[in-house]
């Protein structure tokens, strides 16, 4: 899963005190959320159930690390707040 190839590559899928308080990758926490660009499967059922209630919200774009399987190269963006949750629009 994306999260374990993070944390593994000393990258940081969660924030602030995240980092001690998630559910190890149950899918039930929601702090793993990262912003994806690139080609990854659809959501999970794990992932529509917890990105539907606050403070994500279903159709924010956002995927759990913890539920995605990667097979080709992505960009990973981890927003500010909490969960990730606190999306930034980049100027272009
Ligand atoms: S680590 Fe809790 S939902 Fe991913």
């Amino acid at each position: 899963m994306l999260r374990t190839v993070l944390l593994k590559n000393g990258l940081r899928v969660h924030n602030g005190k995240a980092r001690y308080f998630n559910c190890r990758g149950l899918g039930s926490c929601g702090t793993c959320a990262v912003k994806i660009e690139g080609e990854v499967h659809t959501l999970t059922e794990m992932e529509k159930w917890r990105l539907q209630f606050p403070p994500h919200k279903l159709n924010s774009g956002l995927r759990l690390a913890c539920q995605v399987n990667v097979f080709h190269d992505i960009v990973v963006t981890k927003h500010k707040g909490f969960w990730g949750e606190r999306i930034s629009h980049e100027k272009k």
